[in-house]
């Protein structure tokens, strides 16, 4: 149980009464879930590594009714979890004891999207792909892409400050998006949901709640600026023979696809052997120690694959790639894909998963995962490496056949400190959640981790927003 492995006290939160349950079924009729079957998979997270018991989860569908919940949760003294789709890697999206789950599911509504501007505005619980799809059929795309792309919600997104496979071309939803609506804990909406690129008029508070784990406010809503849908995509999927190979072509690629380049993303062969035989996918390239996805997207066709067919033929050259496969057309660009998005899903079938995922100088990256298969020796199943190489973010994964403290002992505080003694981040794009938020100073010096905290009383002082989440307890 959760609170058992982690060692977790619950906090003097009130307990739902029957004229609580009341008062949510009059406000919200039909959006109030008790049955415990119904709540058993909002209570378990996406790796199911951690469980809550919360025996309701609310389902509104507009801000007004966040609005009320959270106002009388505040003054009830309830603790609440918010949720989107319940994709989270940290353990920050479920419950720890008998928190209300409270989830964006029904507000998926687009509420605007202008195509001169390229700015949606919507709900927080639409669903990223179901956004994705929206715009394309305008000729526009998000501006960001991620294996859980079919439940995931864009308020989830936004919460955790998702990083992803296109944060190389069109950068971090710090960037990308221009506004949003947020409901504080006493239940007072913020509309800072404008559409503008350029507003310096005093602090930039949507910054805030943007990878604040559902700890600070609920989101409502996004304003996101959308790039036009690339007309040409092009998929390359190389073998490489070293990690020190994989940069030297990531150094070549950056001089000659330079604006077109999308994505650079690796995996090693151990990713490949899972994919393989766990999820039945066929490797198109030779057997190598790694392998390298490259994506293009540009708005000419002949002239993004002259640019990457001499690009081909300047690494296959010189050595850097040994062989390759491109694709041009979407049935054969998406099976590629498959082959890196869904290690995630491969390795949940290869047993229990101890899930890194940091951020590090680029020529450091691949050390950690060596290291750390070096210091687990047999007793772990396997130790693999692949990530966002192109931003700096390794996914160090480490599996065995069931959760074992003695294996965990092993890895941490090991790969924190290894990750600490390059200046590394030990949360790149995933958050802090329940799993890792002890774990905050190895990136975080304490007095930045305070004023965290004060911000947090200030905006939350009953702390029932997200209780257990993020950052340590200030006492
Ligand atoms: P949830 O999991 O429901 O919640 C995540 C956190 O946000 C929780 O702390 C929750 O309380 C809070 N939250 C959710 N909605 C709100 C809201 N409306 N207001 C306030 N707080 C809220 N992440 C990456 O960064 N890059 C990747 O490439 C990536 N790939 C993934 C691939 C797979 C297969 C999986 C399973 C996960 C992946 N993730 C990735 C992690 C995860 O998908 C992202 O963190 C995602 O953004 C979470 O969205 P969600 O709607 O599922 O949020
Ligand atoms: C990814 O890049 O595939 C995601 O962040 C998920 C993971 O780390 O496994
Ligand atoms: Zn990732």
């Amino acid at each position: 149980l959760t609170s058992e492995r982690y060692g977790v006290q619950r906090l003097p939160f009130s307990h739902v009464s029957d004229s609580d349950l009341a008062f949510f079924e009059h406000m919200i009729p039909g959006g109030v879930i008790t049955d415990p079957e119904e709540l058993k998979p909002f209570n378990v997270d996406w790796l199911q590594s951690v469980r809550g018991s919360s025996k309701l989860l609310l389902r509104p569908r507009t801000t007004a009714q966040v609005s009320e919940i959270l106002r009388y949760c505040n003054e009830r003294n309830l603790a609440v979890n918010p949720q989107g789709g319940n994709t989270g890697l940290v353990g920050g999206s479920v419950p720890v004891f008998d928190e209300i789950i409270l989830s964006t599911a029904l507000m998926n509504q687009v509420i605007s999207f202008d195509s001169v501007s390229g700015v949606l505005v919507c709900q927080a619980g639409c669903i990223l792909e179901n956004l994705n799809q929206y715009l394309e059929e305008l000729d526009f795309i998000m501006p960001l892409d991620l294996g859980a792309k079919g439940s995931c919600h864009i308020g989830g997104n936004v919460a955790t400050n998702a990083g992803g496979l296109r944060l190389l071309r069109y950068g971090s939803l710090r960037g990308t998006v221009l506004g949003l609506e947020v409901v504080l804990a006493n239940g007072s909406v913020l509309n800072c949901l404008t559409s503008l690129r350029k507003d310096n008029t005093g602090y930039d508070l949507k910054q805030l709640f943007i990878g604040s784990e559902g700890t600070l406010g609920v989101i409502t809503a996004v304003s996101i600026l959308c790039p036009r849908k690339p007309m040409a995509v092009n998929l390359a999927f190389l073998g490489c023979q070293s990690f020190s190979q994989i940069l030297e072509t990531f150094t070549t690629c950056k001089g000659m696809l330079g604006e077109i380049l999308s994505a650079y993303e690796f995996m090693d062969d151990r990713c490949m052997k899972l994919v393989v035989s766990h999820l039945k996918l066929s490797n198109p390239v030779t057997e190598s120690p790694f392998f390298i996805l490259i994506e293009t997207s540009g708005s000419n066709t002949t002239h993004d694959q002259e640019k990457l067919n001499n690009f081909l033929e300047c690494v296959m050259a010189s050595g850097l790639v040994t062989d390759g496969t491109v694709a041009t057309d979407d049935k054969k660009i998406k099976t590629l894909w498959a082959l890196r998005e869904r290690i995630t899903e491969a390795l949940t079938y290869d047993g229990y998963v101890f899930k890194y995922d940091i951020s590090l100088p680029v020529e450091k990256l691949y050390d950690l995962v060596i290291d750390t298969r070096v210091r687990l020796g047999r007793s772990a199943k396997n130790v693999v490496g692949y990530g966002h190489l192109g931003d700096g973010n390794l996914h160090l994964n480490i599996t065995a056949e069931s959760y074992s403290h003695t294996l965990l002992d092993a890895i941490e505080p090991f790969v924190y400190e290894w990750t600490a003694k390059y200046r590394g981040s030990i949360s790149a794009e995933h958050g802090l959640g329940f799993k890792k938020k002890h774990y905050i100073q190895y990136s975080k010096p304490w007095e930045t981790v305070l004023l965290m905290q004060q911000f947090k009383a200030m905006l939350d002082p009953k702390g029932i927003l997200n209780p257990y989440k993020t950052l340590p307890s200030s006492s």
